[in-house]
């Protein structure tokens, strides 16, 4: 029996897409370890989204080919996959020579064939396929969730949007959805074996569905998920502003399912940058979208990323970055500095902002953030909220960590035979980021 060991890099999809991968390798009876020393095949399922995450993705795996030359034979086979793969293909050669398979995220479900052809063959293999596809409906049946409660569930790959600092519409190729029927069984499946929470994933989930004839919108794929009769939550990530339908705004008037939590990407508050963002929205669209979802639902939980420094950034877009991210006092922000990245359209942009100045809007803004965070999660003091138990706390295994509804994280004392379940908590104490509970019976 061969072993194997999985390291996984960046977004929910490629924690999906590693799923994906390892539900092949355990049916043709492979055995994970969690060492790459003790395997025989070390996976690095990588991103590319910044320079940084490359980088990472190529020091590590730099440091798993040293294993092989120690062994100095065929094992453990080197296999570089995702995104990464895909940006780079075989140029990934010249840091890192003795690789084995090269795979990117339009392959994943073709693993287990390309892995038999190296098995058989022995030579470098490079599949970097453009476009994606589902390999059939019904895949579910035989998926390996890596969790009991909580699925991840793709319903669209790819990216039309194009805008002009990212790479994923070049590494995960164009708009592809799912049939709504084959999502709808994989949710029901699920729901009948106990499952507590639902991530619907996309790199643009509100464009679901335009790329097929005949098919249900994503408001009304939401819809009628919302309508299963069981007790589960329903995420969705991630939306873009500009496709955001009033149907779907509409909806949160009657939402049972659907989190008390939307996560919005901004990436800016200047309407200078948004354009050449390419982001085809402005802020007063923006501000509409967040002040009608919160006329229909004053309490709703708004998240966002954020990126500073973009070329032609100056202090007084930032300024307006600021003033718009304290006038919508968003619930927490991701906030990304900008990082060129190969093949994209900023990169040809005039007036880069010099890194010093990236990194001191950085620490201005992400202290911004943490402070609307901080009010935020002082608004649950007191409170009474349902929170799904997710693990043992790894600080103190008498504590268990889990989330609300509006995706704060919360910490309390239970027992391990909680984790999965949705318990009661009351909350006692906010921090920036985490909130502290007591259980109540
Ligand atoms: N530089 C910095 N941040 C980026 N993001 C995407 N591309 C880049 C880039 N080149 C951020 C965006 C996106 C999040 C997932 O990553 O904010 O919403
Ligand atoms: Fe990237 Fe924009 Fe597509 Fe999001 S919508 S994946 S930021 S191109």
């Amino acid at each position: 029996m061969l072993k194997y060991f999985i390291m996984t890099f960046g977004c929910q999809m490629n924690k999906h897409d590693s799923e994906i991968i390892e539900t092949q390798l355990i049916e043709n009876n492979y055995q994970r370890v969690e060492k790459p020393e003790k395997a025989e095949i070390i996976i690095l399922n990588t991103c590319a989204v910044r320079e940084h995450s490359s980088q990472k993705a190529i020091s590590i795996m730099g440091s798993f080919l040293k294993i092989k030359k120690r062994q100095n034979n065929l094992f453990p086979i080197c296999i570089l996959a995702g995104c990464v793969a895909q940006a780079e293909k075989s140029e990934l050669l010249k840091s890192l020579p003795e690789l084995d398979i090269i795979i990117g995220p339009q392959d994943i479900y073709n693993f287990s064939q390309i892995l038999n052809e190296f098995l058989q063959t022995k030579n470098l293999l490079i599949h970097c396929s453009e476009d994606f596809y589902y390999p059939y409906e019904k895949y579910y049946l035989k998926r390996k969730y890596q969790s009991k409660f909580q699925a991840f569930i793709s319903i669209m790959n790819g990216c039309n949007n194009f805008c002009s600092y990212c790479i994923v519409p070049y590494t995960r190729g164009r708009e592809h959805s799912r049939k709504s029927e084959d999502i709808l069984n994989e949710i029901n499946y699920l729901l009948e074996k106990g499952y507590k929470e639902i991530t619907l994933l996309g790199q643009n989930v509100n464009s679901y569905g335009k790329d097929l004839e005949n098919e249900i919108s994503f408001s009304d794929l939401l819809n009628r998920i919302d309508k299963f009769n069981f007790d589960f939550w329903l995420r969705f990530i991630t939306s873009h502003p500009k496709d955001i339908s009033i149907d779907l705004i509409n909806s949160y008037s009657s939402f049972k399912r659907v989190v008390n939590h939307l996560h919005l990407p901004l990436q800016s508050g200047s309407d200078k940058i948004l354009k050449l963002m390419n982001r085809k929205y402005t802020r007063e669209n923006y501000k509409e979208i967040i002040y009608k979802l919160r006329e229909i639902k004053p309490d709703i939980n708004i998240t966002t990323d954020l990126i500073v420094g973009f070329p032609d950034e100056n202090e007084d877009d930032f300024r307006k970055t600021i003033e718009l991210v304290n006038e919508i006092k968003f619930d927490f922000a991701f906030v990304f500095k900008y990082s060129d990245r190969k093949g994209t359209a900023s990169v040809s942009y005039k007036n880069k902002v010099p890194q010093n100045i990236i990194e001191e809007r950085h620490n201005i803004l992400l202290n911004e953030i943490l402070k609307l965070s901080y009010e935020s999660n002082k608004k649950m003091l007191g409170k009474i909220v349902k929170v799904l138990a997710e693990k043992v706390s790894p600080k103190d295994k008498n504590y268990l960590s889990g989330r609300t509804s509006e995706n704060k994280v919360v910490i309390f004392k239970g027992a391990e035979n909680l984790v999965g379940k949705f318990c009661r908590v009351k909350i006692r104490e906010a921090k920036s980021y985490t909130l502290w509970g007591d259980l109540v019976e």
